[in-house]
């Protein structure tokens, strides 16, 4: 056919090239469509990352941002220590290590270290201990735990290192059973949550059994507690412990709702409440109302169970804590086990002044808990659990330095089975699965990956710790003492860990026959993993 331009053909040559354009920009939006395509038939059927499976093409921008992430900030304002709750920094090694990527960091320490006030230091020995071996990183608990009140299934707990209370409702199915899949793999405990145990908390892991105020799991019709249903939940499943939940360092004082459309008829049936209906767990316990009462179903607990029976507590007003060991040292009851849960800890949804405003940071809350424990000659009797941004090894270990036994960790290990940290849990639309009822957007965690991916970073954490104590010149963590750390103030001083605490050189270690039982099982640890290295 001719081509005309003012009524005259046109001439082949002048033609030619403008048909070629065409046909190469058709050409080239073919091969964009079909590239597309291809990348969004991949994002929907792998299952390796969640994001793009939830949200193919455009989930790509986020990997995309975290690979330039570091040359962007150069020009653009945030510094890899500026976001909260977790920093650059501290995600990406929470990431590397859950993928068994390279952890490290060059060039430097990017910290303001002589300008930041309260900055950790851990004092190396000028003898340390050697490094452990690859793949060494099996840290027992120092204590048995519920050794001292002679309880029947006391325990000493494989890890220091384990999974803090987080319900099935909170998280998804596929993340509570990637959880439950990592702390087998790892050999670390489960804590259910408050939400009672599901069919998600049978993959493998040792369960810790989490009593909140709702008694989900275990009440009656009522909303009451109830034990022989506590007693047959426990025994239906590999429960080595039983936690009762006072308060939550994020929201401590008010309870919580797990709103009726996200009762679905699983989470109805894990709780033993209706489907559908608003889940309430009211602000305080109704089976007890002060130390006395607690302390009785502490023991009516451990008595029907044979199991160690402990607390979990955010620290507000010091009196409980005065009563409690008063009570405890003057009568023959008393508790196996106290988590102190920071105010600075995780939440599904919490009101911002209670999140920001109610309850002591972990570091502080520990160190006057702790002391109250020793004046009453109770903390080498009591095992101390932590909990509140303690899933890094710095942190882990001026919490055992601190008194604690063994650290628990929630949002990190979230963040192990791949949360973003896009602070959206409380709309139900979290975009990585773990925080949703929604099956469209859980369907992309893949639990048995996420699963591997939480066993790498708990190891990884174990690993560090390890590390760090045996730079100290000591085998456990729990032979770590506050004068192994300084404290820099920002204008050029320091002061050691045991002066801004107060605490005392013997303070924060187990007794001396703990201490030197642990140090034996390290000691037989780390030679079977030379025989295992050497192999
Ligand atoms: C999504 C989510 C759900 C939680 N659910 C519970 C719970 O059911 N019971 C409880 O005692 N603590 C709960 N917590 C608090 C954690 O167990 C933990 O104490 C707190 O987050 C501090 O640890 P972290 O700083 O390692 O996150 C929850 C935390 C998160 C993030
Ligand atoms: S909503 Fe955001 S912060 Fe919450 S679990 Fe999901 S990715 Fe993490």
């Amino acid at each position: 056919m001719a081509l005309y331009r003012g009524g005259c053909p046109l001439p082949e040559a002048s033609r030619a090239p403008k048909t070629r354009n065409v046909d190469a920009w058709v050409a080239f939006g073919l091969a964009v469509a079909l590239l597309l395509i291809a990348i969004l038939a991949y994002d929907l059927l792998q299952r390796r990352h969640a994001i793009l499976r939830n949200f193919p093409l455009v989930g790509h921008l986020r990997y995309i941002l975290e690979a330039f992430g570091p040359e962007l900030r150069q020009y653009i304002v945030t510094s890899n220590q500026d976001e909260r709750p977790f920093n650059r920094d501290q995600r990406r090694w929470v990431y590397a290590s859950a993928k068994r990527e390279d952890n490290h960091f060059g060039f430097g320490t990017s910290q303001d270290v002589e300008h930041t006030a309260n900055y950790l230091i851990v004092k190396q020995s000028a003898f340390p201990l050697p490094r452990p071996r690859p793949g060494e990183d099996t840290i027992p608990c120092a204590k048995v735990v519920g050794a001292a009140r002679g309880r029947r299934q006391a325990f000493r707990p494989a890890s220091v290192v384990n999974l803090s209370a987080m319900s099935y409702g909170a998280l998804s199915a596929r993340a509570t059973e990637a959880c439950n899949r990592g702390c087998a793999l790892a050999g670390s405990l489960h804590n259910t949550g408050e939400g009672g145990v599901s069919r998600y908390h049978r993959h493998g892991a040792d369960l810790v059994y989490q009593i909140g105020t709702g008694y989900f799991g275990c009440r009656d019709r009522h909303g009451r507690f109830d034990l022989p249903r506590l007693v047959e939940a426990v025994s239906g499943a590999p429960v080595r412990a039983i936690e009762i939940k006072l308060s939550q360092g994020a929201k401590p004082g008010i309870g919580g709702m797990l709103p009726g459309a996200k009762v679905t008829p699983e989470i109805a049936e894990a709780r033993g409440v209706p489907v559908g209906q608003d889940c309430i767990s009211p602000s305080a316990h109704t089976a007890f109302s002060d130390p006395d009462g607690l302390l009785d179903l502490v023991e009516k607990i451990a008595d029907a169970t044979g199991l160690p029976v402990g607390i979990k507590s955010a620290v507000g007003d010091l009196g409980f804590w005065y009563e409690l060991t008063a009570l405890m040292k003057t009568t023959s009851r008393g508790v196996d086990f106290v988590t102190i849960d920071g105010g600075e800890g995780g939440t599904g949804a919490a009101p911002l002044v209670f999140a920001d405003h109610v309850a002591l940071p972990f570091k502080i809350a520990m160190s006057k808990v702790y002391p109250i424990f020793v004046d009453a000659g109770l903390h080498e009797s009591v095992t101390f659990v932590g909990a509140g941004k303690l899933g890094f090894p710095e942190t882990a270990l001026l919490g055992f330095a601190l008194g604690c036994d063994m650290v628990n960790v929630a949002r990190e290990a979230m963040m192990a089975i791949g949360c973003v940290q896009a602070q959206r849990c409380q709309t139900g639309r979290c975009p990585a699965g773990v925080a949703t009822q929604s099956g469209w957007l859980a369907r992309g965690l893949d639990p048995d990956l996420k699963g591997r991916r939480l066993a790498n970073y708990l190891h990884t954490l174990r690993r560090e710790i390890l590390e760090l104590t045996r730079a100290c010149g000591v085998p456990h963590p729990s032979l770590v003492t506050a004068d192994m750390f300084e404290i820099l103030d920002g204008r050029f001083g320091s002061v050691s860990g045991a002066e801004v605490f107060g605490y005392d050189p013997s303070w924060g270690l187990p007794s001396a026959a703990d201490a030197t039982q642990i140090a034996q099982i390290m000691s037989a640890a780390s030679t079977r993993s030379d025989v295992g290295a050497a192999a």
